[in-house]
């Protein structure tokens, strides 16, 4: 943990600066411009642009030598790609805000999402929602925490099959039917499970840290990127989570390892009946999943 207490303790820094900006925004959002990006459903505001560069300064000035990933700046590159993997540089990715529909909406469930990420594997995680006041952050080998509760939250219980599960799927933001009918195949599927109850929240940052507090059982996703799921991803594994690409890759120590470029999350709780259980409903979830084709980040 101490290896990596300078970069959360900046991360969290600007993460309430982040915070603030946005919060402010959402009180006013009357103002807001939006633009489009992909389509109707795909949206950036000026609060997004501008968070994003709040950010990246400050993280920017505490790590010259780092590298920056960002949602806003990497949709208006022209590779359209992050460059992760590419070499070992640590490299932050940053999602401004996690949920700008939610945000253009004033549907509360709306986050920064900052990560720091070596050699592929995302190592400190900081997720905030300012509107809700709720913080999540973790760092690999010290834990989850929710506003610097110990995550997950209790009581633990069990998690034998999916008819118990209340879950979340999103139906994110592309709408041609290569797309979308394989996702709604999958959603049809793990629903007649059946699953006991199913959450959109609008936030794969938000949905991941609700599986880490346990609020939620699990949450799937096809067309996430990097940025939507670097920081969840720590928080969840810290909270003695499973997270897995639908496909299973190669074990480490034990533990699948996962692949953040692949536009795709699967996750379950830490459950009562241990690793094996939590494993059994990945697998259940794995039967059902139809494959979506998605450029990799
Ligand atoms: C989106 C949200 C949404 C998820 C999409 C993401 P954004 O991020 O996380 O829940 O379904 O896949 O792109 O665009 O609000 O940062």
């Amino acid at each position: 943990m101490s290896n990596y207490s300078t970069y959360l303790t900046e991360a969290l820094a600007v993460a309430r600066t982040a915070g603030s900006i946005i919060k402010e925004a959402f009180l006013n959002r009357a103002s807001l411009h939006i633009d489009l990006k992909a389509n109707d459903a795909d949206l950036v505001t000026q609060v997004d642009r501008n968070v994003e560069q709040v950010v990246f300064s400050h993280l920017r000035k505490a790590f010259p030598d780092h590298r920056f990933v960002g949602e806003e700046s990497v949709s208006e590159s022209e590779t359209k790609r992050t460059g992760l993997g590419s070499d070992d540089t640590p490299t932050w990715v940053v999602d401004p805000i996690d949920g700008t529909t939610n945000f253009v909406h004033g549907f509360p469930f709306v986050a920064v999402s900052i990560a720091l990420v070596i050699n592929n594997v995302p190592v400190v995680g900081v997720v905030y929602n300012p509107i809700m006041e709720e913080l999540y952050h973790a760092v690999i080998g010290g834990g989850s925490y929710f506003n610097n509760t110990p995550l997950p939250l209790p009581p633990i219980k069990p998690l034998p099959s999916l008819t118990t599960a209340l879950i979340a799927a999103e139906y994110g933001s592309d709408r041609v039917p290569e797309i979308l009918d394989p996702k709604m195949s999958t959603m049809h599927k793990v629903i007649a499970a059946p699953v006991r109850g199913v959450r959109s929240v609008g936030s794969a940052a938000l949905n991941l840290c609700y599986v880490a507090r346990g609020t939620l059982d699990l949450y799937w996703e096809a067309g996430v990127h990097a940025w939507d799921v670097a920081a969840g991803a720590v928080i969840v594994r810290e909270a003695g989570g499973i997270l897995a690409n639908w496909k299973q890759g190669e074990r480490q120590d034990g533990v699948e390892t996962y692949d953040l470029c692949a536009r795709e999350v699967l996750c379950v709780r830490k459950t009562a009946g241990g690793v094996e259980e939590a494993q059994k409903i990945i697998e259940s979830i794995r039967q059902r999943l139809e494959s979506v084709e998605y450029a990799r980040d």
